[in-house]
């Protein structure tokens, strides 16, 4: 049964069974591929999209979950977001395969604390794995993101 839902700020109707995961939904029926797909169980967080503006791994996430709702994905950014300018200057991607993911969940967390601490940023990042550790350089670009708009950034 067709799904409706709204992507990137358009509205679209996907055609797929109700427990086909969102992630397959963006890549494979919207032809997408900025979200990623790593692990499938919801334990690397490179398929995290926004649904209603808040990040969610979207391989675990039903399409029958989110009918009706807003999705926004690494190209609902638009490719000017702080984050992104940020990631850029920071040169953080290594192989770039976690990145989509790790941006969107930096969003997810900016919107509702436009100023994080540290920790703040630790633990909200902690559940995004990176195999090519680039740990330090993620933490720092968001940081920058969070300079760069006077800690006022609402992504
Ligand atoms: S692919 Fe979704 S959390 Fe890993
Ligand atoms: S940059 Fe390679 S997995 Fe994160």
């Amino acid at each position: 049964m067709a799904s409706k839902l709204t992507v990137n700020g358009k509205a679209v109707s996907v055609d797929v069974p109700d427990d086909t995961p969102l992630l397959w939904a963006i890549r494979d029926e919207l032809d997408m591929k900025g979200t990623k797909f790593g692990c499938g169980i919801g334990m690397c967080g490179a398929c995290t999209v926004h649904v209603n503006g808040q990040a969610q791994r979207s391989c675990i996430t039903p399409i029958s979950a989110v009918k009706g709702k807003d999705i926004t994905t690494i190209e609902g950014l638009g490719g000017e977001h702080p984050l992104q300018k940020a990631w850029i200057a920071a040169q953080t991607p290594q192989c770039g395969y976690c990145q989509s993911g790790q941006i969107m969940q930096a969003a997810s967390l900016l919107a509702t604390n436009a100023a994080p601490s540290d920790s703040e940023i630790e633990a909200a990042m902690n559940g995004n794995l990176c195999r090519c550790m680039a740990y330090t350089r993620i933490k720092k670009a968001i940081k920058l993101a969070v300079d760069a708009t006077g800690g006022t950034q609402n992504a």
